[in-house]
């Protein structure tokens, strides 16, 4: 099976810090920018450049510290955005401008106050004027999920014709079903006539919490690129989240023809490190890199992943540099967690006395949400030096 790349275009130090609290100052936004190098991202988005002095300095500072991957700076599809991006961006060694605007009828007249007719001008003169300072163009038709399928057919030949080298084609409002959203990117490879003179984006964002499931149908129908974030993070409920894409398209090596060129082994530090830098704790439960994505906490589940892991995990937690899987232990434990747990310290029991010990640990668990390591110590009866004391014998 021949296999297609597909290009990570990752947008967390702009649509991600556009999450509310998560503003970071430049020294901030170049940390981790060579985080997502060192990830491999093939784009990072910098920043806003026009919306501040200081997201310009940001932007300006990523571009000439980054060597591997492409820089980008977001416009509006006004020559001043396009203007002031260009400055910011223009030390790159692979500088992109990311212009456009509304391809929505909702945008056009509720935000623009305007027509298809001038909108499409506009878009195509922002191209142009883009293309005058750098050679990689994305132009994105915002809410393109809400748009009429033959307008956005119209906007993204026409934003081709005047020279983008990539054109997205973003969810805004993460309105769309997944398989809506498959049939309108096939649309556009079916009814666009110079498709194929560009690489096509998809921007899903996560309101319906169908972000990664529209990417995926993205990429099965045509898209080359998909714009992600760190933690999923970004405007309202969020953006597509990097690590779930990437785990997708790992997980289903076999038999979906993508690959991508992240090395997994960067994601759950790159996870941490925006999650801190940015002040925006990780949900427990978050696919992949939540706290609780490799954890086991029930009776059944325990037993089943000490006696294989795959009973019970789809990816090895070492592949997204996680050095192993966590067996919580709680009241609904079970005896081959505990006997793993202790054997971690060091503790070997017998079958009856590990009958006899699980009952004082039920009482105590049912008193508590979770059994550490110390609390077993003190169980099973270590000494403050840590050596055993006699407590096993009398059990
Ligand atoms: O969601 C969106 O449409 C965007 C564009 C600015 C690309 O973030
Ligand atoms: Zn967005």
């Amino acid at each position: 099976m021949s296999k297609k790349r597909i290009h990570i275009f990752d947008t967390t130090l702009r649509d991600g810090e556009q999450s509310p609290g998560a503003k970071l100052n430049t020294d901030q936004k170049v940390e981790l920018a060579k985080q997502l190098e060192k990830l491999g991202v093939d784009v990072i988005e910098a920043g806003f450049p026009i919306s501040s002095p200081g997201d310009f300095k940001s932007v300006e500072k990523v571009a000439s510290t980054v060597k591997n991957c492409i820089v980008c700076g977001l416009t509006r599809a006004l020559k001043r955005d396009i203007d002031c991006a260009y400055e910011a961006i223009k030390h790159a060694k692979y500088p992109r401008i990311h212009t456009g605007i509304g391809a929505s009828d909702i945008h056009i007249k509720y935000k623009f106050n305007s027509t298809r007719e001038k909108i499409l001008k506009r878009a195509v003169n922002a191209v142009k004027y883009a293309k005058k300072y750098v050679d990689d163009v994305e132009f994105y038709a915002e809410d393109a999920g809400r748009a009429d399928k033959q307008f956005l057919v119209l906007m993204i030949t026409e934003a081709i014709k005047a020279g983008a080298t990539v054109v997205n084609i973003p969810d805004t409002t993460g309105y769309c079903l997944p398989e809506d959203w498959g049939v309108k990117i096939k649309y556009l490879f079916e009814n666009v006539p110079n498709i194929h003179k560009a690489r096509v984006s998809v921007h899903c964002h996560n309101d319906l919490g169908l972000a990664t499931a529209n990417t995926i149908q993205g990429i099965m129908n045509g898209a080359q690129q998909v714009e992600v974030t760190i933690n999923g993070i970004g405007e309202r409920a969020g953006n597509t989240s990097l690590e779930e894409v990437v785990m997708a398209i790992h997980t289903y090596a076999n038999s979906l023809p993508f690959y991508t060129q992240v090395n997994t082994l960067e994601i759950y530090k790159t996870s941490r490190m925006v999650s801190e830098i940015m002040g925006i704790p990780v949900q427990p439960n978050k696919a992949i890199v939540g706290g609780n994505a490799f954890a086991h906490s029930s009776g059944i589940h325990q037993d089943g992943v000490i006696k294989r892991r795959e009973n019970y995990e789809i990816i090895d937690p070492k592949v997204i540099g996680l050095d192993t899987s966590k067996i919580v232990l709680t009241a609904r434990s079970g005896r081959a967690a505990l006997k793993h747990r202790l054997n971690n310290l060091g503790v070997d029991l017998t079958k009856n006395k590990l009958d006899i010990f699980y009952k004082e640990f039920l009482n105590f668990a049912d008193l508590k949400k979770e059994v550490n390591d110390d609390d077993l110590k003190v169980l099973i009866g270590f000494n403050n030096d840590h050596t055993l004391i006699n407590k096993i014998s009398s059990l």
